[in-house]
């Protein structure tokens, strides 16, 4: 076992005095308990620390000995520092592959210690290169934490996907170089009219789940206690204008949204819930964002077209770290830099505790249910519709005529 630390930050006293003042000076029901326990917060909440398991303690199976799965674990390395329902005592190594893949001694239970952002699509491609890791049958589940819009969740909570968007492909403009017609920076890739016209896409902008498997394994995740966060963070929720993010931490079913970037405030995050309709044709309800998911979403489909993976099997369950927005009395910058990830730590215990009960449900019911899958009952699969099927969600690319990509 070691000890890893991440995002260590060190404050010093003045900051402290800084951040009390601000908060005072800030906070709407501000009260000296609550800002003297913001800064301390502060100070404790933004280094994690997080007991992994080291790869050494591992047992390293020969190339090439096969491994089945009935479930896949994908999250970052300090994520699963929150879970200890299982041993994961067989790693398992391959060509270009230096991340940790591991297995409980039956098998049946895998983890992905995964990277963040685009690296880890080829972490995945890689993983599926690995001689005898069979994943045709593997129920994946990504998860890991993310902001959280505060119309649809609240921080310390989850959500279950059906979407998967990135927000990625598209134009940006800064400062004074932004016509005035337009209310953000970033636009839909070619939509060059106005913001709300459909974009010219490449067909990764947008993965659509199997929504019979969101239903099963929110029925089921959804049935957990969850614990509430700290009684900061519970005072802040309170001053947000939603009623979801009033409530105690609870599993939504919501949408996901990852880029490079992990964007914070009013501005940024009405962006991204318009972008993320626009590119749904309206069906998407965006609640998570994140920096982890655009790569292991693009790998498991490419996985998914070239059998190796069965796209109805794949899953996102999400914590909220922090909301994606500030609360009406503090800047974004307050918010992302002074509030932070605060929920990080309730937030990962209670995901992991619905995907506990959802594993459960899956080794439990593996022979009357998930062995044959869950038949999606809605369309499955990217904006071109390659896996088969009519996609439900696509739109003709609106760029303007006369332009680069308008006839
Ligand atoms: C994991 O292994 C440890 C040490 O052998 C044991 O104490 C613990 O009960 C095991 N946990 C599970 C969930 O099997
Ligand atoms: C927005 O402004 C641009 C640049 O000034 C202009 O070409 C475009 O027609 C405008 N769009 C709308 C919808 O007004
Ligand atoms: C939408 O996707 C379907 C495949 O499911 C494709 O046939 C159709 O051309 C797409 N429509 C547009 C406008 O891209």
């Amino acid at each position: 076992m070691s000890i890893v630390w991440v995002g260590a930050i060190r404050k010093n006293a003045q900051q402290d005095i800084m951040l009390k003042k601000l908060c005072l000076g800030l906070l709407a029901l501000a009260t000296t308990t609550l800002c003297e326990s913001i800064s301390r917060d502060v100070t404790t909440t933004t280094v994690i620390a997080a007991v992994s398991s080291s790869s050494s303690s591992l047992t390293v199976a020969t190339p090439g000995t096969p491994v089945s799965p009935k479930v896949l674990l994908i999250a970052n390395e300090f994520e699963f520092g929150y879970l200890d329902a299982y041993n994961f005592t067989t790693q398992y190594t391959g060509v270009l592959f230096d991340q940790t893949f591991a297995c409980t001694e039956d098998g049946a239970i895998c983890k992905l210690e995964c990277g963040q952002e685009l690296v880890s699509a080829s972490q995945i491609t890689a993983l599926m290169m690995i001689p005898g890791v069979d994943l045709k049958k593997t129920y994946v589940i990504i998860t890991g934490t993310g902001g959280v819009n505060p119309k649809y969740g609240t921080a310390g909570g989850a959500a279950i996907s059906t979407f998967g968007i990135q927000w990625e492909w598209g134009s940006m403009f800064l400062g004074d170089d932004l016509p005035a017609n337009f209310s953000g920076q970033y636009f839909a890739s070619y939509a060059q009219l106005s913001p709300d016209k459909y974009p010219v896409t490449v067909g990764s902008e947008v993965y659509k789940l199997n929504e019979a498997l969101v239903d099963r394994f929110y029925a089921t995740g959804s049935k957990v206690t969850y614990e509430d966060v700290s009684e900061t963070s519970q005072g802040l929720r309170a001053t947000y204008e939603y009623d979801a993010a009033k409530q105690d931490p609870f599993l939504a079913r919501c949408d996901t949204v990852s880029a490079q970037v992990y964007w914070h405030g009013n501005v940024a995050g009405e962006n991204v819930e318009y972008y993320s309709n626009v590119i749904t044709n309206g069906q998407a309800r965006p609640c998570n964002t994140n920096e982890d998911d655009q790569g292991r979403l693009l790998a498991l489909f490419l996985g998914a077209v070239h059998h190796m993976v069965d796209f109805g099997r794949v899953s996102m369950i999400k914590a909220f770290s922090n909301f994606d927005r500030p609360p009406p009395q503090l800047s974004a910058y307050q918010s992302r830099f002074y509030v932070g990830e605060g929920a990080t730590e309730p937030g990962l215990r209670n995901a992991w505790k619905s995907i506990i009960v959802i594993v459960d449900d899956v080794l439990e019911n593996w022979d009357s249910v998930f062995d044959a899958g869950i038949k999606p009952n809605t369309y499955m699969g990217d904006i071109k519709g390659t896996l088969g099927g009519v996609c439900d969600f696509n739109s003709t690319a609106s760029a303007a005529k006369g332009s680069v990509q308008g006839s």
